[in-house]
């Protein structure tokens, strides 16, 4: 079952300066970067109020964000997340309903998550994790 939306993501072609844009300028609360190692992403998250900004860039030029950022050089709005708590029920209830998954299974995401992306064209153009935290 959903239970709330965990983060909103934004793709930056600049890590270090989009950091001190919402550290800085916008006072947010910084929780850290972490490599999102099977995502190929390094993610920078900023938790406010009941969810998190997280900034996503491309570790080592490669991964999904590096080819977002080729298209969009200039960044972007590139999904949002909602928490799960049963991520292969979830799965196993939208794929019956006829949604489209970018993989398989549910793989490791950043802070030790299961994650997994539905298709946007399933859903009007956004792309949606879906992601069961660690416990
Ligand atoms: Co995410």
């Amino acid at each position: 079952m959903i239970t709330e939306l965990d983060h909103i993501a934004i793709a930056v072609p600049d890590l270090d300066r989009a950091i001190a844009r919402f550290m800085k300028d916008f006072g947010i609360e910084f929780s850290g970067t972490e490599d999102a190692i099977g995502q190929k992403t390094t993610t920078a998250f900023f938790p406010i109020k009941g969810t998190q900004i997280e900034l996503v860039h491309p570790m080592n030029g490669e991964g999904a964000i590096a080819k977002y950022l080729e298209k969009k050089p200039s960044g972007g709005l590139h999904h949002l997340c909602f928490k799960t708590d049963d991520i292969l029920a979830d799965v196993a209830m939208l794929k019956e309903k006829g949604y489209v998954f970018l993989s398989d299974a549910p793989s490791p995401g950043a802070h030790n998550c299961q994650v997994i992306f539905i298709h946007p064209k399933s859903c009007d153009g956004v792309l949606i994790e879906l992601s069961q935290p660690a416990h």
